[in-house]
């Protein structure tokens, strides 16, 4: 028997980055405009750095007010702390926290070096519930289709939790490291629980290099080994992609 796929999502497919990052700046900042103490799951990698720019100019420009905001973000490597250039602590705070009026003291990043992780993450997914879940969550796309750092396996794991990572991830972040050696071979992820329970999920990806992915993980059928594909079942999906 053959049932027609009515998948809720919103596909969008751009002409530049820059179009991508304005419209996923403007999707963001409606969210902070309808509710200015909203509650935003952040994402690092180079996907979100232009929707982060475009941002700050709202902010600068008076378009949006961050004083209110709270922020939880989806990983961190095991072994670094903010300190380190390569944390995603690190990241946050240069891409888009120093740059706006948001009170750091409300942003969240899971500790990567906490003596317990399993206790992290679970303290990590009771804070996320206490706040109320994410208002959206931004995500970028791994190359192997991981969301966070949930890599490709044989289940979709719900909570927050230590991930080893694969080696071809290992291989597209070394290029943000001094040698492949210093890249951290695990980390601490938001697992699929607290990104699924997103109100709205908003995904950004460029590049011909990430289009086999995107098709197979929104237009293929749901497969923990492509870990992005479990979004086609979140009732408010934006996919925004620039093959530039
Ligand atoms: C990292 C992050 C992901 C990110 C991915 C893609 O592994 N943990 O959250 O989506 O890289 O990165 P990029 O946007 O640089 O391709």
């Amino acid at each position: 028997m053959h049932s027609e796929r009515k998948i809720p999502m919103r596909f969008i497919k751009t002409k530049t980055y820059e179009e991508l990052s304005n419209k996923a700046a403007d999707i963001i900042a409606a969210v902070i405009i309808n509710k200015p103490n909203c509650v935003l799951g952040l994402a690092t990698g180079s996907s979100p750095v232009g929707t982060y720019k475009r941002l700050i100019e709202d902010n600068k420009s008076g378009k949006i007010d961050f004083s209110e905001v709270t922020s939880v973000n989806l990983d961190e490597y095991v072994g670094l702390d903010g300190s380190n250039d390569q944390s995603y602590r690190y990241f946050m705070n240069d891409n888009l926290f120093n740059h706006v009026n948001i009170d750091k003291s409300k942003t969240f990043v899971p500790n990567g070096c906490a003596d317990d992780l399993k206790a992290e993450g679970e303290a990590y997914d009771k804070m996320i519930k206490d706040l109320g879940g994410t208002d959206i969550q931004l995500l970028g796309i791994g190359l192997d289709g991981h969301i966070g750092f949930n890599e490709p396996d044989k289940y979709f794991v719900g909570p927050t939790h230590e991930v080893v990572l694969d080696q071809s991830t290992i291989e597209a972040n070394a290029r943000f490291f001094e040698s492949i050696d210093d890249v951290p071979k695990t980390a601490i992820t938001m697992g699929m629980m607290s990104i699924m329970q997103a109100k709205k999920i908003l995904l950004v990806a460029n590049g011909e290099a990430k289009k086999e992915i995107v098709e197979k993980s929104f237009f293929g059928p749901i497969d923990p080994m492509v870990p992005a594909s479990l979004l086609q079942l979140h009732p408010d999906v934006t996919v925004i992609y620039s093959e530039n």
